[in-house]
């Protein structure tokens, strides 16, 4: 996208969809600045299916009635949620009457088949919601709340009446039945309040299903009166591992750590998210994830020894045990569980078991014999058709994680595709439900900007940009099995999310953008015009209390080099901004250079640039340092290709000037080479004199990286004949101990044309380390020779 002199106030992304709107660029920006208090546009999100906008407005004046078609629960909560809201944001009370002539009414319409479907009529007389039932007329009122000014979801009273409504038809239902956000709050632990903000976020985003991961390694959140230990012992751990897992040696805060939802909370939740028309579906992980039960009942683990809470990230080998104390005890909790949520899914983990203490185990190698399964795999089958017994014998349908699969699937089991789309697809095949949340996509606790002050995060990178491109279902699964993909679902793992603040800035406004992949329809899903919607949408966000990222107004920037030249390229997501930047270090303003074509770059230099709009900067600086060295924007040939997925920069990258990140090596300066060496062949283009040459590696051994065991270097004048210039072998494996970057340089003092640059990789990674006896990955970066 151009950045400069966006005059397109809106996109029309289908025949359908009619997005109509006056952007109030004051409305929000980093500082937080929303008022709120502005008269309401229309930007809708998730964007409706059709919206019709009109002429004038509807005005809400004091005392006005909201009327219900009849006297029963659900219509009832749908009124006083709206009634409640509005009072709170006014001060005025809006009372709720059995009647369709009030200023607003909600009216049955049986015309509307889809349960969740709606229309919203706004008039200069009336606001009419119709619904087949409650919960579509629920999305209505949420739709209803966008048309008001963002201090309407305010948590204080901040407006007064009378308030204008713009006149506007909206006819509505959603694309997916199944839109859900998970939360774990196992690794971090959410009161009871945070959980309700959570829901009231979810609500005006149209989510309909609450993934509530309650048990853990790190700590069992839900009270079970049978086993009074799971919460006393099992929900505390005696201190948390400080800064990154993959960091060495590991360092720990000394500080108890826990807490708990007593069943009567958990009845409160359920109740709450019910009024908010959201099923919770509780995760009771097995047969892995288990250590803090073990630790509070180590009958239920492999091991005679006991077990402590677990206080590192990771995936513990303390597994339960498939002996007959162990059903017993999950069919006890699975009894209290299924008392307390309604809804019809159980969600029973399944993943990430690590099969070790199975292997070791005489009782489980007599238990495979005895079956007559044929493995590991067959056993934790055999685990979980126990479990899917349990649940059916209850009402309930298991949904479990896509490793669910491995060994046989159980009968009526729906999976939740997590490592990539590929489980998904082959359940979907076999007429399994499926939920997709692929990490790629879908995994909220990633990094969502490459900003180096961006808080510490588990990795990976996803932008909001990408999120909004997920396809939920895929174009390679048949036509007839795509009704078996039933939604998706963005993920919340807590690792590195200790605090309530952290939770929403890494939840919105990703999240805002999942809500539409869930809502609206696939055809004229358009990121630009989400992006004109966004906008404004951060005020409704402030408005309900959280903070945010402000990221999506950030500058992107590419640098490129080619034949000798190197460009920065800059864009940013922002209809109506400006980018401003400079070349000398500071930071720009409104009055620095405006961005209107690549930049060309001759020397050593740093760039900074910001997103404006109306002179005023939004986010965040983009800053990129180019390091000048004689391989700039020469010619460089790779002998090995790496992995297409950490091949984005292509070889030039390694010799653009530009240091990858220290932190992501998910950046398109880090080529990525799995059980594979670096071979390069630099032509500098004419022979000239070289002082040093040096590789800059990564190294993240959580993330099965390490930096390489040699670097060779060779030189030569042809481009054929080649003589070494030298070598260094690399003893210590923990360098660093770190995630970050090591550089490994060889002094030189000759002349040469050719320079071929050799790294290996250090094979199979050794005991100890993370992935131990899988080949180690190699993520090479710039290549300086000066
Ligand atoms: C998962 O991320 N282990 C489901």
């Amino acid at each position: 996208m151009t950045p400069t002199n966006y005059c397109s106030r809106f996109s029309v992304p289908s025949l359908l969809l009619f997005i109509f709107g006056c952007l109030l660029f004051s409305s929000c920006g980093e500082s937080g600045d929303a008022s709120g208090v502005v008269p309401a546009e229309i930007a809708l999100i998730p964007a409706p299916v059709q919206l019709q906008p009109g002429e004038g407005t509807f005005s809400l004046e004091k005392g006005a009635v909201i009327g219900i078609p009849a006297d029963e629960e659900d219509w009832n909560i749908v009124a006083t949620q709206l009634s409640r809201q509005l009072e709170i944001a006014t001060g005025e009370l809006f009372e709720v009457q059995i009647t369709t002539e009030a200023p607003i009414t909600i009216v049955v319409d049986e015309s509307i088949e889809d349960g969740e479907a709606y229309r919203l009529s706004v008039t200069e007389d009336q606001i009419a919601i119709s619904a087949g039932n409650a919960r579509g007329a629920f999305y209505g009122v949420q739709s209803l709340l966008q048309l008001l000014p963002p201090a309407a979801l305010a948590r204080q009273k901040q407006l007064d009446l009378p308030l204008p409504i713009p006149v506007v038809t909206v006819e509505d239902a959603p694309r997916f039945s199944y839109r859900g956000m998970h939360l774990d709050v196992g690794r971090h632990f959410f009161d009871t309040e945070a959980v309700k903000r959570f829901l009231d976020l979810m609500a005006l985003h149209k989510y309909n299903t609450f993934h509530w991961h309650l048990t853990e390694d790190q700590g069992w959140r839900i009270e079970i009166k049978q086993y009074p230990k799971l919460t006393e012992v099992g929900g505390f751990r005696k201190e948390t591992l400080v800064g990154h897992f993959s960091e060495q040696p590991h360092e720990f805060d000394g500080r108890r750590y826990g807490g708990y939802y007593t069943q009567d909370e958990v009845r409160e939740i359920v109740a709450y998210a019910r009024e908010r028309f959201i099923t919770v579906v509780p995760e009771i992980e097995l047969p892995g994830h288990a250590q803090a039960a073990i630790a509070a009942y180590p009958e239920l683990g492999c091991l005679d020894e006991p077990v402590e809470v677990m206080t590192v990230w990771g995936v513990s080998e303390n597994v339960y045990c498939p002996t007959e104390y162990t059903f017993n005890f999950l069919e006890n909790v699975i009894d209290e569980v299924v008392a307390l949520f309604p809804g019809e899914y159980f969600h029973i983990g399944g993943d990430e078991c690590p099969k070790k203490q199975w292997e070791e185990s005489a009782f489980c190698q007599e238990l495979i014999k005895q079956k007559g399964l044929k493995d590991e795999f067959e056993l934790q089958s055999y685990f979980i058709r126990r479990v899917e017994e349990m649940l059916t014998a209850r009402g309930k349908r298991l949904i479990g994680w896509d490793e669910i699969l491995e060994g046989g699937l159980a009968p009526n089991a729906t999976v939740m595709s997590w490592r990539g789309m590929q489980g998904g697809i082959e359940a979907a095949g076999e007429g399994h439900d499926v939920v997709m949340t692929p990490t790629d996509y879908c995994y909220l606790d990633y990094y969502q900007s490459q900003n180096p002050d961006e808080p510490l995060a588990i990795g990976g990178f996803l932008p909001i940009e990408k999120v909004y491109a997920f396809n939920p279902v895929p174009d390679e699964l048949a036509a007839d099995k795509r009704q078996h993909i039933i939604g998706a679902q963005a993920n919340i793992w807590t690792e590195y999310i200790p605090t309530v603040d952290q939770l929403f800035y890494m939840a919105y406004p990703r999240a805002s953008a999942m809500a539409e992949v869930l809502w609206s329809p696939a055809e004229g899903r358009d990121f630009s015009d989400f992006s004109e919607r966004l906008i404004p949408h951060f005020a409704r966000l402030e408005a309900m209390g959280i903070k945010p990222a402000f990221r999506f107004f950030d500058p992107n920037g590419a640098i490129s080099s080619i034949a000798g030249d190197v460009e920065v390229s800059l864009s940013n997501n922002v209809p109506g901004s400006t980018i401003h930047f400079t070349l000398d270090g500071t930071d720009p303003t409104a009055d620095d250079a405006p961005y209107t074509a690549p930049i060309s770059i001759t020397g050593t230099t740093t760039v900074k640039a910001g997103t404006f709009i109306n002179r005023v900067q939004k986010g965040k600086n983009w800053t990129g340092h180019i390091q000048w060295h004689q391989a700039i924007g020469k010619s460089i040939a790779l002998t090995d290709q790496p992995a297409e997925k950490y091949s984005r920069g292509g070889a030039s990258s390694l010799i653009n000037g530009v240091f990858g990140s220290e932190r992501q090596f998910g950046d398109q300066e880090w080529l990525g080479f799995e059980g594979k060496d670096l071979e390069v062949v630099i032509d500098l283009g004419s022979v000239m004199p070289v002082r040093e040459v040096t590789g800059r590696f990564f190294e993240d051994t959580g993330a099965w990286i390490h930096f390489p065991a040699r670097l060779e270097v060779a030189i030569s004048n042809d481009g054929t004949q080649y003589s070494g210039l030298g070598e260094k072998t690399t003893v210590d494996r923990k360098a660093t101990g770190k995630v970050g970057t090591v550089t490994i340089s060889l002094p030189a003092e000759t002349t040469t044309r050719y320079v071929k640059v050799k790294a290996y990789n250090q094979g199979n990674i050794p005991e100890g380390y993370a992935g131990a006896g899988y080949p180690a990955w190699l993520f090479a970066g710039e290549l300086v020779v000066n």
